[in-house]
Protein backbone atom coordinates (compact mmCIF):
# COMPACT_ATOMS: atom_id res chain seq x y z
CA UNK A 1 0.00 0.00 0.00
CA UNK A 2 2.93 2.20 -0.19
CA UNK A 3 3.09 5.39 2.95
CA UNK A 4 -0.40 6.12 4.08
CA UNK A 5 -1.85 9.91 4.08
CA UNK A 6 -5.12 10.90 5.40
CA UNK A 7 -7.31 13.90 3.85
CA UNK A 8 -9.86 15.20 6.34
CA UNK A 9 -12.58 17.22 4.81
CA UNK A 10 -13.44 19.62 7.07
CA UNK A 11 -14.43 23.07 5.11
CA UNK A 12 -17.88 23.03 5.14
CA UNK A 13 -20.41 25.69 6.93
CA UNK A 14 -22.61 23.01 8.84
CA UNK A 15 -25.72 25.04 7.34
CA UNK A 16 -28.09 22.06 8.79
CA UNK A 17 -26.61 22.47 12.35
CA UNK A 18 -27.89 25.41 12.71
CA UNK A 19 -25.25 26.56 15.72
CA UNK A 20 -22.79 29.56 15.70
CA UNK A 21 -20.12 27.36 15.88
CA UNK A 22 -19.59 25.38 13.01
CA UNK A 23 -19.98 21.69 14.14
CA UNK A 24 -16.35 20.65 13.10
CA UNK A 25 -15.55 22.36 16.07
CA UNK A 26 -18.20 21.88 18.70
CA UNK A 27 -17.52 19.95 21.99
CA UNK A 28 -18.49 16.57 22.22
CA UNK A 29 -18.01 15.86 25.79
CA UNK A 30 -14.93 18.31 25.91
CA UNK A 31 -13.02 17.28 22.98
CA UNK A 32 -13.95 19.03 19.12
CA UNK A 33 -15.90 16.74 16.93
CA UNK A 34 -13.04 17.12 14.62
CA UNK A 35 -10.04 16.11 17.32
CA UNK A 36 -11.70 13.22 18.08
CA UNK A 37 -11.94 12.02 14.39
CA UNK A 38 -8.26 13.51 14.09
CA UNK A 39 -7.38 11.65 17.63
CA UNK A 40 -8.32 8.13 16.08
CA UNK A 41 -6.43 8.68 12.63
CA UNK A 42 -3.25 9.83 14.29
CA UNK A 43 -3.49 6.72 16.37
CA UNK A 44 -3.37 3.84 13.30
CA UNK A 45 -0.09 2.41 12.85
CA UNK A 46 -0.47 2.52 9.14
CA UNK A 47 -1.27 5.82 8.55
CA UNK A 48 1.59 8.44 8.00
CA UNK A 49 0.75 12.04 7.81
CA UNK A 50 -2.51 13.96 8.12
CA UNK A 51 -3.91 16.88 5.80
CA UNK A 52 -6.50 18.51 7.29
CA UNK A 53 -9.00 20.73 4.74
CA UNK A 54 -10.64 23.77 6.77
CA UNK A 55 -12.40 26.97 5.43
CA UNK A 56 -9.85 29.87 4.77
CA UNK A 57 -9.60 31.68 8.15
CA UNK A 58 -10.01 28.53 10.03
CA UNK A 59 -6.42 27.53 9.99
CA UNK A 60 -5.36 28.77 13.17
CA UNK A 61 -7.76 27.78 14.70
CA UNK A 62 -7.77 24.32 13.83
CA UNK A 63 -3.78 24.43 14.40
CA UNK A 64 -4.35 24.74 18.00
CA UNK A 65 -6.85 22.11 18.19
CA UNK A 66 -4.14 19.37 16.83
CA UNK A 67 -1.75 21.48 19.19
CA UNK A 68 -4.21 20.56 22.05
CA UNK A 69 -4.27 16.72 21.39
CA UNK A 70 -0.89 17.02 20.99
CA UNK A 71 -0.70 15.77 17.15
CA UNK A 72 2.23 14.75 15.65
CA UNK A 73 1.10 13.47 12.06
CA UNK A 74 -0.51 16.79 10.95
CA UNK A 75 1.44 17.26 7.90
CA UNK A 76 -0.20 20.59 6.29
CA UNK A 77 -3.69 22.39 7.22
CA UNK A 78 -5.10 24.34 4.01
CA UNK A 79 -7.97 25.86 2.79
CA UNK A 80 -10.66 24.15 1.04
CA UNK A 81 -13.36 24.72 -1.67
CA UNK A 82 -16.94 25.93 -2.22
CA UNK A 83 -17.79 21.88 -2.57
CA UNK A 84 -16.48 19.04 -0.28
CA UNK A 85 -15.52 17.99 -3.38
CA UNK A 86 -13.22 20.66 -4.43
CA UNK A 87 -11.96 20.32 -0.70
CA UNK A 88 -11.03 16.89 -0.88
CA UNK A 89 -9.58 17.66 -4.37
CA UNK A 90 -7.21 20.39 -2.13
CA UNK A 91 -6.24 17.82 -0.02
CA UNK A 92 -5.32 15.71 -2.72
CA UNK A 93 -3.02 17.98 -4.59
CA UNK A 94 -1.31 19.23 -1.07
CA UNK A 95 0.03 15.34 -0.34
CA UNK A 96 3.34 14.31 -0.97
CA UNK A 97 4.53 12.62 -4.28
CA UNK A 98 5.43 9.28 -2.34
CA UNK A 99 1.77 8.64 -1.38
CA UNK A 100 0.64 5.52 -2.04
CA UNK A 101 -2.59 5.04 -0.67
CA UNK A 102 -4.88 7.90 0.55
CA UNK A 103 -7.80 7.30 3.16
CA UNK A 104 -10.59 10.37 2.89
CA UNK A 105 -12.35 11.30 6.20
CA UNK A 106 -15.05 13.47 6.47
CA UNK A 107 -14.27 16.01 10.03
CA UNK A 108 -18.09 15.76 10.74
CA UNK A 109 -17.54 11.82 11.41
CA UNK A 110 -16.14 11.86 15.13
CA UNK A 111 -16.75 8.22 16.14
CA UNK A 112 -15.17 5.87 13.41
CA UNK A 113 -13.72 3.00 15.04
CA UNK A 114 -9.88 1.99 14.92
CA UNK A 115 -10.76 -1.27 13.11
CA UNK A 116 -12.51 0.04 10.21
CA UNK A 117 -10.17 2.68 9.35
CA UNK A 118 -7.79 -0.19 9.21
CA UNK A 119 -9.66 -2.31 7.20
CA UNK A 120 -10.63 0.27 4.46
CA UNK A 121 -7.09 0.88 4.04
CA UNK A 122 -6.15 -2.45 3.42
CA UNK A 123 -8.78 -3.20 1.27
CA UNK A 124 -7.85 0.01 -1.01
CA UNK A 125 -3.96 -1.51 -0.57
CA UNK A 126 -5.57 -4.89 -2.04
CA UNK A 127 -8.78 -3.75 -4.48
CA UNK A 128 -7.59 0.43 -5.33
CA UNK A 129 -10.48 1.79 -3.56
CA UNK A 130 -13.04 0.86 -1.05
CA UNK A 131 -15.43 2.39 0.97
CA UNK A 132 -16.92 1.59 4.54
CA UNK A 133 -20.62 0.99 4.85
CA UNK A 134 -23.40 -0.33 6.42
CA UNK A 135 -26.41 -2.45 5.93
CA UNK A 136 -29.82 -0.61 5.24
CA UNK A 137 -31.98 -1.48 8.08
CA UNK A 138 -35.55 0.44 6.97
CA UNK A 139 -37.27 -0.90 3.77
CA UNK A 140 -35.95 2.02 0.90
CA UNK A 141 -38.43 2.48 -2.07
CA UNK A 142 -38.05 4.63 -5.31
CA UNK A 143 -40.22 7.00 -5.42
CA UNK A 144 -41.83 8.35 -9.29
CA UNK A 145 -42.09 12.00 -9.53
CA UNK A 146 -45.92 11.15 -8.58
CA UNK A 147 -45.31 11.16 -5.09
CA UNK A 148 -46.45 7.27 -5.65
CA UNK A 149 -43.57 4.37 -5.13
CA UNK A 150 -42.11 3.76 -8.56
CA UNK A 151 -40.70 0.21 -6.91
CA UNK A 152 -39.14 -1.74 -3.70
CA UNK A 153 -35.32 -2.05 -3.87
CA UNK A 154 -33.47 -5.30 -2.80
CA UNK A 155 -32.73 -4.82 1.08
CA UNK A 156 -29.87 -7.02 1.21
CA UNK A 157 -27.86 -5.48 -1.40
CA UNK A 158 -28.71 -1.69 0.26
CA UNK A 159 -26.15 -0.28 1.71
CA UNK A 160 -25.52 3.52 3.63
CA UNK A 161 -22.00 4.73 2.63
CA UNK A 162 -20.14 6.08 5.37
CA UNK A 163 -16.38 7.65 5.45
CA UNK A 164 -13.15 6.60 6.05
CA UNK A 165 -12.86 5.99 2.27
CA UNK A 166 -9.86 4.39 0.89
CA UNK A 167 -8.09 4.46 -2.65
CA UNK A 168 -4.54 4.11 -4.37
CA UNK A 169 -3.57 7.43 -4.72
CA UNK A 170 -3.01 7.79 -8.43
CA UNK A 171 -6.44 6.07 -8.82
CA UNK A 172 -8.23 8.92 -6.28
CA UNK A 173 -6.21 11.99 -7.75
CA UNK A 174 -7.54 10.43 -11.79
CA UNK A 175 -10.82 10.53 -10.34
CA UNK A 176 -11.49 13.66 -9.11
CA UNK A 177 -9.15 15.45 -12.21
CA UNK A 178 -11.81 13.05 -14.51
CA UNK A 179 -14.78 14.63 -12.23
CA UNK A 180 -13.62 18.17 -13.06
CA UNK A 181 -13.47 18.03 -16.56
CA UNK A 182 -16.27 16.50 -16.95
CA UNK A 183 -17.95 19.02 -14.44
CA UNK A 184 -19.68 15.64 -12.89
CA UNK A 185 -20.20 15.94 -8.98
CA UNK A 186 -20.48 12.90 -6.94
CA UNK A 187 -22.08 12.59 -3.29
CA UNK A 188 -18.66 10.88 -2.00
CA UNK A 189 -15.07 10.22 -3.52
CA UNK A 190 -15.90 6.60 -4.31
CA UNK A 191 -18.51 7.28 -6.62
CA UNK A 192 -16.02 9.04 -8.85
CA UNK A 193 -13.84 6.25 -8.81
CA UNK A 194 -17.36 4.50 -9.82
CA UNK A 195 -17.97 7.10 -12.75
CA UNK A 196 -14.69 6.03 -14.21
CA UNK A 197 -16.20 2.58 -14.23
CA UNK A 198 -13.26 1.13 -11.90
CA UNK A 199 -14.65 -1.24 -8.85
CA UNK A 200 -14.78 0.15 -5.50
CA UNK A 201 -14.76 -2.96 -2.37
CA UNK A 202 -17.04 -2.43 0.50
CA UNK A 203 -16.37 -2.84 4.28
CA UNK A 204 -18.42 -3.10 6.65
CA UNK A 205 -18.73 -0.01 9.31
CA UNK A 206 -20.22 0.51 11.97
CA UNK A 207 -23.45 2.30 12.49
CA UNK A 208 -22.01 4.13 15.49
CA UNK A 209 -20.06 5.93 12.89
CA UNK A 210 -22.54 8.79 12.34
CA UNK A 211 -21.86 11.92 10.60
CA UNK A 212 -22.94 15.08 12.75
CA UNK A 213 -25.56 17.14 10.41
CA UNK A 214 -28.37 18.20 12.81
CA UNK A 215 -28.83 19.23 16.44
CA UNK A 216 -30.01 15.90 17.21
CA UNK A 217 -27.01 13.95 16.16
CA UNK A 218 -25.20 15.84 19.11
CA UNK A 219 -27.16 14.26 21.23
CA UNK A 220 -27.00 10.81 19.97
CA UNK A 221 -23.16 11.02 19.71
CA UNK A 222 -22.65 11.95 23.18
CA UNK A 223 -24.54 8.52 24.11
CA UNK A 224 -22.64 6.64 22.33
CA UNK A 225 -19.38 8.58 23.51
CA UNK A 226 -20.99 7.96 27.31
CA UNK A 227 -21.26 4.74 26.56
CA UNK A 228 -18.44 3.78 25.44
CA UNK A 229 -16.33 5.36 28.38
CA UNK A 230 -14.93 7.68 26.04
N1 LIG B 1 -16.84 19.84 3.64
C1 LIG B 1 -15.68 20.45 3.14
N2 LIG B 1 -15.80 21.45 2.22
C2 LIG B 1 -16.99 21.87 1.79
C3 LIG B 1 -18.18 21.26 2.28
C4 LIG B 1 -18.06 20.23 3.21
O1 LIG B 1 -14.58 20.07 3.54
N3 LIG B 1 -17.05 22.87 0.90
C5 LIG B 1 -16.71 18.79 4.68
C6 LIG B 1 -17.48 19.09 5.95
O2 LIG B 1 -16.73 19.95 6.80
C7 LIG B 1 -17.73 17.71 6.53
C8 LIG B 1 -17.80 16.81 5.27
O3 LIG B 1 -17.26 17.57 4.20
O4 LIG B 1 -16.64 17.27 7.34
C9 LIG B 1 -19.21 16.35 5.01
O5 LIG B 1 -20.02 17.44 4.65
P1 LIG B 1 -21.40 17.85 5.34
O6 LIG B 1 -21.78 16.89 6.38
O7 LIG B 1 -22.36 18.20 4.25
O8 LIG B 1 -20.97 19.20 6.14
P2 LIG B 1 -21.35 20.70 5.82
O9 LIG B 1 -21.28 20.94 4.37
O10 LIG B 1 -20.48 21.52 6.72
O11 LIG B 1 -22.84 20.80 6.37
P3 LIG B 1 -24.13 21.33 5.58
O12 LIG B 1 -24.21 20.52 4.31
O13 LIG B 1 -25.27 21.10 6.53
O14 LIG B 1 -23.87 22.80 5.32
MG1 LIG C 1 -22.62 19.89 3.01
Amino acid sequence: MGEVAAVVPAAGSGSRMETGIKKQFLPLAGVPVLGRALRIIEACRLVGSIVIVVSPGDETYCSAIAGELGLSKVAAIIPGGKERQDSVYNGLLALSASTGTVVIHDGARPLLSPKELEEVIKAAGEQGAATTAVPVKDTVKLAGKDGFVSRTLPRNRLWLTQTPQAFRYEIILKAHRRAREQNFTGTDDAGLVEHMGLPVKIVPGSYENIKITTPEDLVVAEAIIKARGQ
